[in-house]
């Protein structure tokens, strides 16, 4: 369905690295691993194991397109290559230079609750300093000074939807970014699925059966094809660090107006807090 790029290879079929046909560029911590492994639950579509930060970080995008190209994994002609690095939805660099990679290429951004996602986001950080022994300051010291919202928190920027959107529609058609529903894909991940599959011009292969709900883990988990069972690691759907109600409330009100700018851009409207 579009995917194959002009072969330099002889043989047809032979398996090869290809540069990605849809890429999920973000939102940090938004289920950007649980979209990645449940397409992965698809015949067609190969997946990059390891984040591959190839347009965000400097170091990686001097060393060019091969070197990207063989980060992939291998491949059959007609299957598709999906990577993810959240790390390139804020980056402002990174929209044109995917462009230039493929202008056809396909986004898949998962969002959701722009709050839920900076407390998340912090308990990441929080988690990788503890795992250093590294102190860091509590959330609302980052969050708050005199009771007011510090804008310039980057974990705040980073739930500002619509400031990176707004990017990306400036280089991309809006058709070529699908967004997903972050909450709606931990509560049923299957029709978040399917429409991802059409997004993506993959025949329906996915099922329901793909997914059970894991009582011990408090999310679904993925069967594969062969029968096997796999959960996500324990640093997803891990407990939040804690945040006041009155700070919560703050946020909330301050995600307000950027919340309703990104639902205008995107025609879609999200039941955030
Ligand atoms: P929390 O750890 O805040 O709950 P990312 O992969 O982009 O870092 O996103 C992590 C988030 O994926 C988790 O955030 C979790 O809520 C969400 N998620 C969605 N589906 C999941 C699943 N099936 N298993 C575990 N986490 C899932």
């Amino acid at each position: 369905a579009g995917y194959s790029s002009p072969s330099s290879s002889p043989s047809r079929n032979a398996t090869k690295q290809r540069l990605p046909g849809a890429i999920i560029i973000g939102v940090r911590k938004g289920g950007t691993r649980a979209l990645l492994e449940m397409l992965n639950l698809h015949p067609d579509v190969e997946v990059a194991k390891a984040e591959v930060h190839y347009f965000n970080v400097e170091e990686h995008y001097r060393r060019g397109l091969a070197w990207y190209r063989s980060q992939m994994p291998f491949t059959l002609p007609g299957q598709v290559t999906v990577e993810k690095t959240p790390g390139y939805f804020a980056s402002p660099q990174v929209p044109q230079r995917v462009w230039e990679m493929n202008p056809a290429v396909r986004l898949l951004l998962i969002v959701r609750d722009p709050a839920e996602r900076l407390v998340s986001d912090y308990t990441q950080v929080l988690h990788n300093r503890v795992t250093r022994h590294k102190p860091y300051k509590s959330l609302e010291e980052l969050l708050l000074r005199q009771g007011h919202i510090v804008p310039a928190y980057k974990a705040l920027q980073r739930s500002l939807y619509h400031q990176h959107l707004d990017r990306w529609l400036d280089v991309f058609p809006r058709e070529q970014v699908h967004v997903v529903d972050g909450e709606a894909l931990i509560r049923d991940p299957f029709p978040e699925l399917q429409r991802a599959e059409r997004f993506l011009d993959l025949l329906p292969r996915i099922t329901p059966s793909n997914f059970y709900f894991n009582t011990t883990k408090g999310f679904y988990c993925l069967l594969s094809a062969g029968g096997h069972d796999k959960c996500l690691d324990e640093s997803k759907g891990r407990p939040h660090a804690p945040l006041s109600s009155r700070a919560f409330r703050k946020l909330c009100r301050y995600f307000k107006e950027p919340n309703r700018l990104f639902f205008e851009m995107v025609g879609r409207f999200f039941s955030w807090c």
